[in-house]
Formats: C-alpha cells, structure tokens, sequence
C-alpha cells in the first residue's frame, strides 16, 4: 500500500473528493497537482480547493509552452487525427500531466500517483501507460474506477466534508479542454442521433460576419508565425483558436472507437489545430517528394493510433518521430486561409523549398517539360498490361463466347 500519493488534480468534483476518500479509505498523504495546459480558470481557487479537501501539497505547474512545444507540435507534424478526424486533444495532454506527476512524486519522496477517470474511457489508459513509460516503480492508484460512488453521492460526500465545490445546475455533460481544443461528452449527446444542444458549444460559435484572409508561418514543419508575427507555439494556437472559432468552425460531430472497446459519440471543437493541419498537409503538398509524401501519410493514421491508445511514450513512438522530424527538413513556408462564416480552407501555399515547377506544370509558352520524354515513359509504364491484354485477356474473352482458344 502506497504512504504518499500525487494526484492529477482537476479542481472538479470527482478529483476533488477523490483526495478526501484517499485519505480516509487508504490512510494515506495527497499532493495535488494541476496542470495549466490552457484550459483557463482560476488557478488559486483550485489550489485552495485541494487544500481544504486535505492535500498536504497543492501544485500549479503552468504547462501551457511544453505542452505545445513537446506534444502538440510533433502531433501537428504528424498531422495526427484518430480515424481521421479527432486531433486527440485528450489523448496529447495526458502524457504531459504524467510528465508532471512523476516528477513531483520523486521531488516529495510519492510512491503512487493517482488520477480521476473513469474505468469506461480512454484517459485511465493514457495516464497509467505512460506512468509505467516514465516510472515503472510507481503505483497507480484509481478512486474514481472503484469507489461506486454517484455524481450525488460524490456531491454528498463534498458536503460532508466540506470541500468547497461550485455544483452549478446539473451540468450533464463530461468536458476536457486544453489549447489544442475541447471535447465534450455525455447528455443528449449520447443518442448519436440526437443534435448536440447548442449550447455545448463555446470556442466556435459566429462572432463576425467580415471573412477575412490569415497567413501561417512554417518552419521545418512547426508554425511559426501568424500574419508574419512571431509567436510561440502556444500563444499562436491560442490566438488561432479565438480568430477560426469566431467563424464557427472547428466543429467534429463523431462516433469514435474507444480503447476499451466501446463506440462513443463524441463531439469536438479544435478550430485551431484543424485549420493548423490542414494548413500543414497542404505546405507538404508542394515542399514533399511524392513518395515521401505519400509513406508519410501511410503512417500517419499509425501514429495517431499510438497516441490515441496511450504509447506516447513508446519505442515505436519515438521511432516514428524520427521519421516525421526526418520528413519535415524542407517543410517551411506560409499557407495562406480564408475565413467565412462557417467555413475556413485553404487559398494559397508558397515555399522557398517548394518543388512546384511553374516550367514543368504551365500549359503556357514558357513550358519547359520535355514532352518527347512522355512516349517512351508511357509505353513502358503500360507494356505488362499490353502483353497481358495480347495474350491471357484475349484468350479469356474467346473463352467467354464458348471458342477455343489457342
Ligand atoms: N474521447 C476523447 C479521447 O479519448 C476525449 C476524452 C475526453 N475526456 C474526458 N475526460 N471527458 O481522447
């Protein structure tokens, strides 16, 4: 049984009665960690709050620039989304949070970490994968999993204990946020006919009429610059956020295939890394060679899996990285978006890399392909099919009409 336990320390309900119930349940100390990955909030109230449910420690680490720089960007590099769609807003931040909880554990002499999910979902399986990645001695301890306890009787149990919980009205829905967006889960949403409810939405909803164009900076793969300011990557993605979700784009409406087997209807809203990635395929369009291009692709659904499933720390991981990082040498330049209402795309790409040939590509006079090249290329590219068609095909159609063939 563990003595001292870090726990990854939300501020919300069930993190928080979970401190209290450690204590009682498996008598032991608590420090509470939270990560600020952008989700906002108020950092003092929380640190309060995990104090008052008994923490013997309670830590804010402002995690906001290493969650960028270490996780989003070789994700957006990557141009990792899980089944094609979801840029596992999630599933990037866990590791970083475990990250965290590891080294508090060893700076205050813990022999566990404890996190607050739920046995039914994807982030139990993130935090205690990448807990035995970095920690293998470390035990996990999981409250929420076991305990039995329902949303009421948590809120009891807050009451009983006086924890100071701000239990608005009935809030059905189970939401994650960080800068690389926003999932939200549960309610009506779990009909996945059903329309999710307005009001579910908060980072994209129509706030100006006015389209507009933005530019992003590249550099070997990672945004840069916006309009030509430089930024962090984190202050970037947070502008971005604000600037697409004020078009009201940035909206995913999915059932996704969970770890743990079960089918969920999840919806999502990542303005920025949707418009980021899409504004990176589309720089690989003109600074990749075909084939890279195109093997890259082919692991990009690999990679996101990974993440997805919790191997963010994993030797496959890691050498899949190496290729990306490899791959990206001559990504650097600036995609140009347009913004409406609604809608955000792509309307110009440039690059001092680029391998667009204006002379190879125009149809115009100062085409400089050798077009005396194409008919020896394309006889031989077609010559097995030709032979085949010669011989085997003919003979199958003479079969068809009952002849004999020779
Ligand atoms: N389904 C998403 C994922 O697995 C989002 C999870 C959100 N987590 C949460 N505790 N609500 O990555």
């Amino acid at each position: 049984m563990p003595n001292r336990v870090v726990l990854a320390y939300s501020g919300g309900l069930d993190t928080s009665v979970a401190v209290r119930w450690m204590i009682q349940e498996l008598d032991v100390e608590v420090i509470a960690v939270a990560c600020d990955l952008g989700q906002g909030g108020d950092w003092e109230a929380v640190q309060e709050r995990a104090l008052r449910a008994g923490a013997i420690d309670a830590v804010v680490v402002d995690c906001r620039e290493e969650f960028a720089r270490d996780f989003v960007g070789p994700a957006l590099k990557a141009n990792a989304l899980y089944e094609n769609r979801y840029p596992l807003v999630s599933a990037l931040s866990r590791p970083v949070i475990v990250k965290h909880l590891v080294a508090v554990a060893r700076q205050q002499g813990a022999d566990a970490v404890a996190h607050g999910c739920t046995g039914k979902g994807n982030d139990q399986v993130r935090f205690e994968v990448a807990t035995r990645a970095l920690a293998p001695d470390l035990e996990v301890v999981a409250p929420v999993r076991n305990w039995g306890m329902t949303r009421a009787d948590s809120i009891e149990y807050a009451t009983r204990y006086d924890i100071p919980i701000k239990v608005t009205k009935e809030q059905p829905y189970s939401i994650d946020d960080n800068l690389w967006g926003r999932a939200i889960e549960c309610g009506e949403m779990e009909d996945p006919w059903a329309r999710p409810p307005e009001g579910v939405w908060s980072l994209t909803t129509v706030r100006t009429g006015e389209s507009r164009e933005i530019t992003v900076g590249f550099e070997q793969g990672v945004p840069v610059a916006l309009d030509g300011r430089p930024l962090a990557l984190w202050q970037l993605v947070t502008e971005l956020n604000e600037i697409v979700g004020g078009y009201g784009w940035g909206r995913l409406d999915m059932v996704e295939n969970r770890r743990v087997g079960i089918k969920s209807r999840e919806t999502y809203e990542a303005p920025a890394a949707l418009a980021l990635i899409m504004a990176h395929i589309d720089l690989e369009s003109i600074c990749l060679e075909r084939d890279l291009f195109h093997e890259k692709q082919r692991l990009e659904g690999r990679y996101a899996d990974l993440v997805y499933d919790g191997f963010w720390f994993s030797p496959l991981k890691q050498a899949l990285d190496a290729f990306v990082d490899e791959s990206q040498r001559y990504v650097t330049g600036e995609v140009r978006l347009r913004l409406e209402p609604g809608r955000c795309y792509v309307i110009g790409r440039r690059s001092d890399w680029s391998l667009y040939d204006y002379g190879l590509a125009t149809y115009e006079a100062e085409d400089t392909f050798n077009h005396v090249d194409s008919e020896g290329f394309v006889k031989l590219w077609g010559l097995g099919v030709q032979t085949w068609a010669a011989r085997q095909s003919q003979r199958d159609a003479t079969v068809q009409q009952g002849g004999h063939a020779g």
